[in-house]
């Protein structure tokens, strides 16, 4: 049967006149429904792990938008805790972790295969979410990829320049390789485990991939996504998988080829036609208009959003953001983007 879905279209290479649209945290506390839930479940994890409270959040952009793709509601850092790492968010700073500085640390973690308990609550949003979604709607299960990931369970906390995980990478490369392994290794279980719950598409969120230079880039960017993706598509053939090294510059070229994605999503520092041009010829590009633009609205919203859909016009693309969109968006200028967008 042919492929109906948008989304799943452009990540089959076909070209839409009208992409299709979804947004990077389109559930989260720029939409008063979603602060309403979160007060209900308590705090964001206890919303992370109540799979009904999940779903909605999840559901909610669906309703009031029409996006063409809902994205799990879970976050990046639940592996780290399924591997036994404390996790906590500190209110209007972000998330803090036991940290992992030698093999002592390292060694207390679970295995790969130890996750399946902690994240069931996870699989049951999938499961949740696959039944309840509008039928043209994509779902997409996600994950962090290794080096984001280990960046925040090295350092404790989020870190401006990722200096503690360079510093471990270099000073203990035997520690930081074996929790790179332990991370690539969690992640496809992980992963694996959302496709079997109904995830149509997977993401890879490495947003600290920029920090990653020259041959450090290769090893632990695109080498960990590369194996992440090869096993992934051995375990379920045909699974549409998407990456997003953020900030990765130059190195965006020949990212897709090289790790087999179907899709790379293009950060807001990056020029679209240099894009479309030296990355789109490889095939789909998701992104990238600034997330500010939905803070200021406005005309320059309008023609911004033209400007971008236009210069990835001519291969397979998604429209999204370069990033998350802000707590303070207002909802009203998500609607005069999809006007724009959609006409
Ligand atoms: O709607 C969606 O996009 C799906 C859910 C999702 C969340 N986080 C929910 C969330 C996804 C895909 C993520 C990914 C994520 N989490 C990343 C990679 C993408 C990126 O933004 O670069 C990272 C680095 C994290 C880790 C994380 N989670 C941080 C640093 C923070 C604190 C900063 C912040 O925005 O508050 C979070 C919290 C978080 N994750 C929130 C949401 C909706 C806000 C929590 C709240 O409601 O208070």
């Amino acid at each position: 049967m042919a492929e109906t879905k948008k989304l799943l279209r452009s990540l089959a290479g076909e070209i839409q006149d009208v992409p299709p649209v979804w947004l990077m945290r389109q559930a989260g506390r720029y939409l008063p429904e979603y602060r309403a839930t979160r007060a209900e479940a308590g705090d964001f994890l206890s919303l992370c792990y109540n799979s009904e409270l999940a779903a909605e959040v999840t559901l909610q952009p669906i309703r009031r938008y029409g996006f063409d793709a809902a994205i799990l509601f879970a976050d990046i850092l639940l592996l780290p805790q399924a591997l036994g790492a404390d996790l906590w968010f500190e209110t209007g700073e972000g998330p803090r972790l036991s940290t992992i500085t030698d093999a002592g640390g390292l060694a207390k973690l679970k295995g790969k295969d130890d996750i399946h308990e902690h994240m069931a609550p996870v699989y049951e949003t999938v499961r949740i979410l696959s039944r309840e979604l509008p039928s043209e709607t994509t779902l997409i299960g996600f994950a962090g990829a290794p080096w984001t990931v280990a960046t925040y369970m090295i350092a404790g906390r989020g870190t401006p320049d990722q200096a503690p995980a360079h510093k471990l990478r270099t000073e203990d490369q035997a520690t930081f390789d074996a929790l790179m392994d332990l991370l690539t290794e969690g992640t496809i279980e992980y992963l694996s485990k959302q496709v079997e719950a109904g995830a149509e598409v997977i993401k890879i969120f490495d947003s600290w991939a920029g920090s990653l230079k020259g041959e450090a880039f290769t090893k632990y960017a695109l080498e960990p996504t590369k194996k992440i993706i090869a096993e992934l598509k051995s375990r379920h053939p045909g699974l549409p998988c998407m990456a997003f090294p953020r900030e990765a510059g130059e190195q965006y070229i020949g990212f897709a080829k090289a790790t087999g994605a179907d899709c790379v999503a293009i950060d807001n520092s990056v020029d679209a036609d240099w894009a479309a041009a030296n990355v789109q010829v490889d095939g789909c590009v998701q992104g990238n208009m600034n997330p500010k633009l939905m803070v200021t609205g406005g005309q320059e919203l309008i023609d911004e959003t033209k400007r971008i859909k236009k210069a990835f016009s001519k291969g397979p693309h998604i429209f999204n953001l370069g990033h998350g969109i802000t707590p303070d968006a207002d909802p009203e200028n998500v609607h005069v983007m999809l006007e724009a967008l959609r006409g």
